[in-house]
């Protein structure tokens, strides 16, 4: 209830211009927002490589409005995968891409225009040894956003897929995105979905990870396992074993700011764990996502509103 409550009033005009012009969120946003600037993308990577974790780089902002707003995403992309290159961390990082803010909903053209800018991205990625993941958004962009991956993958079979559990679709979509070399991530959703398309219980949505991760575990793809649950991350790793896939037959994902100390442990124990950084100034749709996820999350964010003077 609450959550859905947050994600409503996330979309008022009014809410979003109060948070994103107080100053006090700043700090608080930084938790979760690397920073502004590629730089600080760049700074952030450095770091998690440097302790044994990977990345995968998101440049925040969704629903480009008009086709300049989505060749910006374009070029933001191109810039970050030359720095990385530069800075000689390219390798192995991985792209979050939202394909609303390639240009998806764009009323004329849209999907066309979202697909090419996307083939745009993996281009730019490929030249520098970085792969591309395609973020899942709300359940009425899902069978469009699948459509332009199978189209991506005819160039760039390494394109990722996000499925997301709280969906009554996904175990099918599991099934079909579960062969030889395709990359899925499985994470819970983060929208306020529905109950004709997704669980709205907390214990179902859970029930269907632990379906969802169980066939892509024993399918022939690469699973990538978004979760900061206890429950999740144990699972997975007992499926790994029973299926013979072994440590470099998955990864673990988690959000930057959520958990770095389990990070750092599951990396020290020598699984790959990566971690998902969003940069950019368009932090408000990301954050309230994530302010949505975890009450203890709010209070923090409200407590620091309470002492700003
Ligand atoms: P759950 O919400 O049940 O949380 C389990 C535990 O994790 C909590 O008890 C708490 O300890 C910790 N935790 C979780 N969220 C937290 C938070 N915000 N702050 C502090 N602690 C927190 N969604 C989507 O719809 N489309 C997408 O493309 C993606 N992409 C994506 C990539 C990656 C790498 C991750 C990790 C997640 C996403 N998500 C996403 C978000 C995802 O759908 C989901 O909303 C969050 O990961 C929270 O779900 P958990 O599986 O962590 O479980």
């Amino acid at each position: 209830m609450l959550r859905s409550a947050i994600l409503a009033t996330a979309r008022s005009v009014r809410a979003r211009s109060l948070i994103e012009t107080l100053p006090v969120t700043r700090p608080v946003v930084r938790r979760f927002v690397a920073g502004a600037e590629t730089a600080d993308a760049v700074r952030v990577t450095r770091s998690l490589l440097a302790d044994g974790r990977r990345v995968s780089l998101d440049h925040l902002g969704e629903d480009a409005t008009d086709r300049a707003r989505a060749e910006a995403t374009v070029l933001a992309y191109q810039a970050v995968v030359a720095a990385l290159a530069d800075a000689g961390l390219s390798a192995g990082a991985d792209l979050s891409v939202k394909l609303s803010a390639a240009g998806q909903n764009l009323p004329v053209d849209g999907e066309k225009i979202a697909l090419d800018n996307a083939r745009t991205i993996c281009a730019a990625a490929a030249e520098a040894g970085a792969t591309v993941t395609l973020d899942m958004e709300d359940h009425t962009t899902t069978d469009s956003t699948l459509g332009i991956l199978r189209e991506l993958r005819a160039d760039f079979p390494w394109v990722g897929a996000v499925v997301q559990a709280y969906l009554r679709r996904t175990e099918q979509d599991c099934r079909d995105l579960s062969g030889e070399g395709s990359r899925v991530r499985l994470c819970k959703g983060a929208y306020a979905e529905p109950p004709s398309v997704a669980y709205q219980d907390k214990a179902d949505v859970d029930r269907s990870y632990a379906r969802c991760l169980g066939i892509l575990m024993r399918g022939a793809g690469y699973p990538m396992v978004a979760s900061h649950d206890p429950r999740m991350i144990d699972l997975a790793g007992r499926l790994a074993t029973e299926t013979g896939r072994g440590r470099t037959g998955f990864e673990y994902q988690m959000l930057y700011g959520v958990r770095p100390g389990e990070q750092r442990r599951i990396a020290s124990d020598g699984d790959t764990v990566r971690v998902y950084v969003p940069y950019g100034e368009e932090w408000y749709g990301y954050f309230m996502r994530r302010l949505a996820e975890r009450p203890a999350n709010l209070t923090f964010f409200l407590r620091s509103l309470a002492t700003r003077g």
